[in-house]
């Protein structure tokens, strides 16, 4: 059976890592491509996790390269080239920067991949998404933002180490942008089954949901260099596995939204489902009146983000 192809663009901390959790998950082959200027750091890194293969026991090629040659004809490709953020930054101020980078990863991908499933993790991310979606032109199922599943993925973490609980036992929503208007959907969080306003109050669950409305910033203030990479990789893994193997998971994502939810044509979190033509559907909840309107908010703050880029243009 011809093993899918999963090109992974920027091979930083996102990008490696992503590649270490898919190749030790056999979901493929895989090339990382990093810029010219990097010389040989994406072969080294793609050799070394190679030669961990057979302590590790996993099969999948991995190559690294600076040509967009030997991305051709991927049936994945995942961005995660750009600049991350450095303490005191938001995920805006690296908006100009990325958005030029994004570019000029996207001009090559719809001509070396064009059947390709897209997964754009760059910050800022709602708004990567969408001029990846614009650059490639693909149809938008193929254009997809990973942001939701590590939202989503801290706030399973806060809630299992509050109530001492195994994370296994906690499922969670988010939906809204990868930004601070991140929508908490306390109707879908239950921990085994018990909805979690039954388990912590609401003043307290106000604080885990700040958290995680913070996690990305709290990981920089620790870090200090750069922001986190073991869950944005896991989370993004985890969608190439949805694509790869045709799941058909039900995950929180960055998906193009029109008529759903009323957005009108931005990429937004929303709950989708991930096969191999890639957003194969979003579901649309029925939200309370109080999550409506902090979801509307989200999305006012994503189109805010958009109309910002497309003014640097
Ligand atoms: P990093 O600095 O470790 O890696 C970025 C890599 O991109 C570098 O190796 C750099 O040389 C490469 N690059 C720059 N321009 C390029 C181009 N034109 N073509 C190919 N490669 C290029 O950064 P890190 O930590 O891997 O983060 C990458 C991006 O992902 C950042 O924008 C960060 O904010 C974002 N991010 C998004 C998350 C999400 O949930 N959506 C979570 C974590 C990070
Ligand atoms: C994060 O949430 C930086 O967006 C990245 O960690």
């Amino acid at each position: 059976m011809r093993r899918a192809k999963i090109s992974i663009v920027g091979a930083g901390n996102v990008g490696a890592t992503t590649a270490h959790w898919c190749a030790a998950a056999e979901l493929g082959d895989i090339v990382l491509v990093d810029i010219p200027a990097t010389g040989d750091m994406s072969a080294g890194k793609a050799l070394d996790l190679m030669q961990s293969s057979p302590v590790m026991g996993f099969d999948a090629h991995v190559t690294g390269t600076t040509s967009y040659d030997k991305t051709a004809g991927s049936d994945v490709v995942v961005i995660t080239a750009g600049i991350p953020r450095k303490p005191g930054m938001s995920r805006d101020d690296l908006l100009a920067t990325n958005a030029k980078i994004m570019a000029s990863v996207c001009e090559q991908i719809k001509k070396t991949s064009a059947h390709a499933v897209v997964i754009v993790v760059s910050n800022p991310l709602d708004a990567m998404v969408q001029k990846a979606k614009q650059v490639t032109g693909f149809p938008p199922e193929r254009v997809i933002g990973q942001a939701g599943i590590l939202d989503t993925a801290r706030y399973r973490t806060f809630l299992a180490m509050e109530l001492g609980v195994s994370v296994e036992d906690v499922s969670a929503l988010l939906m809204g942008g990868h930004g601070d208007t991140m929508v908490p959907i306390p109707s879908c969080t239950c921990v085994g089954g018990i909805p979690v306003t039954q388990l912590i109050d609401p003043r307290r669950l106000e604080e885990i949901v700040d958290r995680t409305r913070n996690g990305g910033a709290e990981i920089v203030s620790l870090l200090k260099t750069g922001s986190a990479f073991y869950a944005p990789a896991a989370a993004t893994a985890q969608m190439v596995e949805a694509i790869v193997r045709d799941k058909k998971r039900l995950l929180p994502c960055a998906a193009y939204c029109d008529k759903e939810y009323g957005v009108g044509g931005y990429y937004v979190g929303v709950p989708a489902i991930l096969g191999s033509a890639g957003v194969e559907r979003i579901i649309e909840l029925k939200l309370s009146d109080t999550e409506k309107s902090a979801f509307d908010k989200s999305v006012c703050a994503v189109k805010e983000l958009v109309a910002a880029m497309s003014s640097l243009t």
